[in-house]
């Protein structure tokens, strides 16, 4: 839902209405008198009334707003519950309240309305369980996407009801086995039973639905081996079992399937190889086993799976060598080999790979850098690439020249890798994240750093990775399950922290307007800290903690308005700290081990605690943090629940949050909700890493809108 200011609540409330009349034209509709009566008991229910309706309103209730099969949007959403008098809405075709704030258990009646076609109760708050016995001969849709309904899941709704096509029931609280009852509606094509707590094995009826489209069991609780049936659902498109407990070996039951284009089955307990006819399946186009416990050697027939886009078999226990065979799949674009454990360098044949724009490997025992880097300059479409905590030990030699015209993002962190950063990094002419960070370079920083264009101007476009391709995880607590990050969201990050190297901070840093983060921390820089530094007009982190410098902290750089994260800490500095802009908020800690302790200690000159502007400021900040820290403390509480975050305004320093618990359990929400919608300033960007390497969750500033949190 896209949250765009006032029009962040939006009611559709739409029915197509009444008699059989349908084939006179609107005008001639007469709104029957206990239709009438009905609608205004279903009023009732809601905590305001609905515009244009009511007795002040048209006679003929055929004329209300979304009534007779027009749309209705109010500029508010419908809190209230459903009445019982919607079941003697007995015409009633076509129910629409999605986007709403209804909550309890939904009305019987609803569920024996012999016309209804249509039922989008998604996105609201009801709870409860869904009524046992439901009589909706004509039902086509039947959406309860993301509520809070429990108890077993109503697949005997499908009994009477012959024409069902839609059947949304994901994201809710059912638990328990699925009961069979879907087996018999061959009109099913997509049922979405995900991301709820459901359990044991898949009810086998599922497999006689030779039709389906597409199976979404994801996020659930499911355990056993994958039933072998799946093999008769011929026409599937997608499958995705992801976050499950499936275990066993995957079934070798793939040939006859001509549509398949999607196997999704990351974060489960499978064993073994990858059946071959799943290797061999020539309209696959996204496989993902990440997570699982597969073995052996990693074998895929790129002549047969001319259509694979996507790869990631991440986090698994793969062994041999590297899998050389990998350009030959022809569109391939998105590999994740990360976790695994390979025996030969990257090969040779990667020279070739020109359809690569997304590798990761990191912590795979991979050896020969220089190797590496020079195979893969000569992939014209790479974008991103991660080799992290691999190379250990190794050496860049100083000659080497490697030029990457399109890498856009480049992580080597957790690499101890020895020598001096090259100035080829100069060449990266569209990097905007690098992360150097944790090995052993030595000397200075390459001066070339800082005339990247990228880094310099703003704009930045790239083509993301799939969907299906989870690289950076992070978890969209709203909707209760993980969800992945945009790439572009990424904050502009220059990492060279925990190195050795020395010499001083460039005045000509200044010049990257563009950058988010810059870290330093834990080298051998000295000299002092340019006053240049506040031209980094982006900058919301800036960590220069553990090094040599000298000096006093420049007064400039209190015009970096967005800076959230500071530190100079354990250097040599003196002379008091700034005392505008954001340093009030800055805790003690980000000036300890100087040559003069922490900013609110008394330093010579200090000018900035004593009554004046900052000082009031000072207090009315530091109340802010402490709403931050409740706000953690209370997302912390909410462990098991969804917490909602949205990001009114655009700018992260301006802009004020908005916290919603949820909870499965509807006594903790109602109480959760109503005493924890805080208000808070933005000031610490929570960190998040990630199975792969560093994350630093950036904020969405054109968006305006934040969703993460770490998930640990
Ligand atoms: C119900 O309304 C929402 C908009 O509020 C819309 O996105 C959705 O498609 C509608 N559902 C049906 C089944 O038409
Ligand atoms: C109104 O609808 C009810 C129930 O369908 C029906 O019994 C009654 O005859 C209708 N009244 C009019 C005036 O059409
Ligand atoms: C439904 O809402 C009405 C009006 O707000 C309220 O009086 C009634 O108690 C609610 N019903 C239930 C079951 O909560
Ligand atoms: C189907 O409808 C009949 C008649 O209303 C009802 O008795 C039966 O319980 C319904 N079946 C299910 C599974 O809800
Ligand atoms: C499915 O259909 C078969 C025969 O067509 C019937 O025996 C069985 O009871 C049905 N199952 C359900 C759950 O309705
Ligand atoms: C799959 O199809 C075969 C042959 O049509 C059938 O014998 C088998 O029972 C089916 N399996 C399941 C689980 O439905
Ligand atoms: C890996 O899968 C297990 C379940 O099989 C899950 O508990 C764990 O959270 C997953 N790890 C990640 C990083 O997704
Ligand atoms: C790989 O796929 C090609 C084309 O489909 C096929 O001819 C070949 O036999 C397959 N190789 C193996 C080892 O399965
Ligand atoms: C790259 O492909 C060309 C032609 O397809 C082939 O001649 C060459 O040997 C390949 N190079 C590598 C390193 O695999
Ligand atoms: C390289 O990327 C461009 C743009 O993303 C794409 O159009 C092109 O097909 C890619 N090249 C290959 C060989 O896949
Ligand atoms: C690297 O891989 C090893 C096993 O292969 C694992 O034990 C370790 O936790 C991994 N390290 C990280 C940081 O992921
Ligand atoms: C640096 O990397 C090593 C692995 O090479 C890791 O164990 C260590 O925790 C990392 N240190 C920091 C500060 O990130």
């Amino acid at each position: 839902m896209g949250v765009q200011g006032s029009l962040w609540m939006v009611v559709t409330v739409s029915w197509l209405c009444l008699q059989a009349q349908l084939l006179h034209s609107q005008e001639d509709l007469v709104c029957n008198s206990s239709d009438f009566k009905a609608l205004l008991d279903l009023m009732s229910n809601f905590e305001s009334p609905v515009d244009g309706w009511g007795l002040k309103a048209s006679a003929n209730c055929c004329d209300w707003p979304g009534v007779s099969g027009g749309v209705g949007f109010a500029r508010k959403k419908l809190v209230g519950n459903l009445s019982d008098s919607i079941g003697k809405l007995d015409q009633l075709r076509f129910l629409n309240l999605s986007h709403d704030l209804l909550a309890r258990t939904l009305p019987e009646s609803l569920f024996h309305l012999p016309n209804l076609q249509v039922l989008d109760l998604s996105y609201n708050e009801f709870s409860g369980p869904v009524p046992k016995s439901a009589n909706l001969p004509l039902l086509c849709v039947f959406n309860i996407y993301k509520n809070f309904f429990s108890g077993s899941l109503p697949v005997r709704i499908c009994a009477n009801s012959t024409r069902i096509q839609v059947l949304n029931l994901a994201v809710n609280c059912f638990s328990d086995v699925i009961l069979p009852g879907l087996g018999n509606r061959s009109s099913l094509q997509n049922p979405s039973l995900a991301t709820n707590s459901l359990t044991g094995v898949i009810s086998e009826d599922i497999f006689t639905l030779g039709q389906l489209v597409q199976l979404s069991l994801q996020e659930n609780s499911f355990s056993g081996p994958l039933n072998h049936g799946i093999g008769n659902l011929t026409e599937l498109v997608r499958l995705d079992i992801s976050t499950n407990g499936f275990s066993g070996s995957i079934p070798n039951m793939f040939q006859n399937m001509k549509k398949r284009q999607y196997f999704i089955g990351q974060s489960n307990g499978f064993r073994g190889s990858i059946p071959s006819s799943l290797s061999n399946l020539p309209s696959l186009k996204f496989l993902n086993l990440n997570n699982n416990s597969l073995t052996g050697t990693i074998v895929l027939n790129c002549s047969a799976m001319s259509s694979l886009l996507s790869l990631d078999l991440g986090s698994n226990s793969f062994r041999g060598p590297f899998p050389e065979d990998l350009p030959n799949c022809q569109k391939l674009q998105n590999v994740n080999l990360a976790r695994n454990k390979f025996t030969t360098p990257i090969p040779q044949s990667f020279k070739n790979f020109s359809s690569l724009a997304y590798l990761l490997i990191s912590n795979s025992s991979l050896s020969n850098i220089l190797s590496a880097l020079g195979i893969l300059q000569h992939c014209s479409n790479l974008t991103v690439l991660v080799l992290t905590l691999n190379y250990f030990d190794e050496e860049l030699p100083s000659d080497a020249s490697l030029s990457f015209p399109k890498l856009k993002f480049l992580d080597l962190s957790w690499n101890r890798l020895g020598g001096t950063i090259l100035s080829w990094i100069g060449d990266f002419q569209s990097f905007f994240y690098l992360d150097l960070s944790n090995n052993s370079f030595v000397g200075e920083i390459p001066e070339e750093i800082t005339r990247l264009p990228s880094l310099i101007q703003g704009i930045m476009s790239m083509v993301e990775p799939f969907r299906e391709f989870p690289l950076f995880m992070k978890r969209d607590v709203s909707v209760r399950r993980p969800q992945y990050n945009q790439v572009t969201s990424f904050p502009r990050t220059v990492d060279l922290g925990w190195n050795s190297l020395n010499g001083s901070i460039w005045p000509e840093f200044g010049d990257l307007k563009n950058v988010h983060i810059l870290d330093l921390r834990n080298n051998f820089i000295s000299g002092s800290i340019p006053d240049s530094l506040s031209g980094m007009t982006s900058l919301e982190t800036l960590d220069l903690s553990y090094n040599n410098l000298s000096g006093s902290i420049p007064s400039s750089l209190v015009r970096l308005n967005f800076l959230s994260k500071f530190s100079v800490a354990y250097n040599n500095l003196s002379g008091p700290a700034p005392g505008g802009g954001q340093f009030p908020t800055f805790p003690n800690s980000s000036f300890e081990g100087n040559l003069c302790g922490d900013h609110t200690s008394a330093c010579p000159a200090s000018q900035s605690h004593s009554g004046s502007p900052a000082h009031s400021q000072y207090h009315s900040r530091s109340t802010d943090h402490d709403i931050n820290e409740h706000l953690g403390v209370t997302i912390g509480l909410a462990f098991g629940m969804a917490i909602e975050i949205a990001l009114g305004t655009t700018r992260a320093s301006d802009s004020y949050l908005r916290v919603t618990i949820k909870s499965c359990t509807r006594v903790k929400s109602e109480t959760a909700r109503n005493s924890a919608i805080l208000h808070g300033r933005l000031q610490k960007m929570p960190v998040l890493r990630s199975e792969l390497f560093i994350v630093r969750v950036g904020i969405q500033l054109e968006r305006g809108l934040l969703l993460h949190i770490p998930s640990s």
